[in-house]
């Protein structure tokens, strides 16, 4: 009964027209346009993974939670309700929205996190084509990739995931002041990684999105493309201490992260769980 996979993200953005060249120019992603000004964009044969919002702002606006099916959906928002939390129906045109057959929503506190639970992701007939030569994002089962929030209440956050919305702990790390839970929901290392507040950061800061490439040239394009038109860097190409994903850090005009992945290993039966003292292997050093 417990959250599959991360289905979507949704963004309030300020400036359209950076939005659009970040996503195609560096990730290659296909953009939809509504007619109400709202940006889709798809990255595999999902209708789409994230939403842009124009509203004049650049925030994180809502995480999505893919559930297995619409019983294991009210399920969950049931025992949501136990718990004293307001969960309620999205409406038809949410769905339609979000392009999904069933939707509850609520503010998840401890991460203080507009979240989304759904049932029926909508899988488009047509294919996903790329603004330029990729071979695209390891998505499926293992959803669009991962999410990590900042909080005050880590023990707190980490308890709720676990115990409410199935998660399971990955492992631990602790660096400088930073300290990190990474949580699994499917055989992605992370889905969600939930940190304290180190780097000046609030309750509810999102430090990062990560997508992930299937094929390492996707990324070292990208590196190339990011560099030439002057996105700026959070971190360079290196290899992550834990999941062991090679990837690099843009920071976006939202402040926080896009991370672009490849080659994460799996969690199985036979997981591990460690504790890290340094993110990285190798590379990675703060841009
Ligand atoms: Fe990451």
């Amino acid at each position: 009964m417990g959250v599959q996979s991360l289905a979507y993200v949704t963004f309030d953005i300020a400036d359209p027209a950076y939005w659009q060249d970040l996503y195609t120019r560096v990730f290659g992603m296909q953009l939809l346009e509504r007619e109400d000004g709202v940006i889709d964009v798809r990255c595999d044969e999902m209708h789409h993974r994230l939403s842009l919002y124009p509203t004049g702002k650049d925030a994180l606006r809502s995480v999505g939670w893919q559930m297995k099916d619409a019983d294991d959906l009210l399920a969950l928002v049931e025992r949501l309700r136990g718990m004293g939390l307001d969960v309620t129906e999205g409406s038809p045109e949410l769905c339609a929205e979000r392009k999904v057959y069933k939707l509850f929503r609520f503010h998840e506190p401890f991460l203080s996190l507009e979240t989304e639970l759904v049932a029926g992701q909508q899988s488009e007939k047509f294919a996903f084509v790329p603004t330029r030569g990729i071979a695209g994002y390891k998505t499926g089962p293992l959803g669009l990739g991962h999410v990590v929030f900042h909080t005050h209440d880590v023990d707190g956050a980490v308890a709720f995931y676990r115990e409410v919305m199935g998660f399971g702990i990955s492992d631990y790390m602790a660096f400088a002041d930073a300290q990190a839970v990474f949580l699994h929901c499917n055989p992605r290392h992370h889905t969600l990684a939930i940190m304290n507040l180190c780097m000046g950061r609030q309750t509810g800061d999102f430090n990062h999105l990560m997508v992930e490439a299937k094929d390492y040239d996707d990324i070292g394009y990208a590196y190339d493309i990011a560099r030439d038109a002057q996105f700026p860097l959070i971190m360079d190409l290196g290899k992550h201490s834990n999941d062991h994903v090679h990837s690099f850090y843009i920071r976006t005009a939202g402040g926080y992260g896009v991370e672009y992945g490849y080659g994460g290993r799996l969690v199985g039966p036979d997981w591990q769980v460690n504790y890290y003292d340094q993110p990285m292997l190798y590379g990675h050093r703060w841009a």
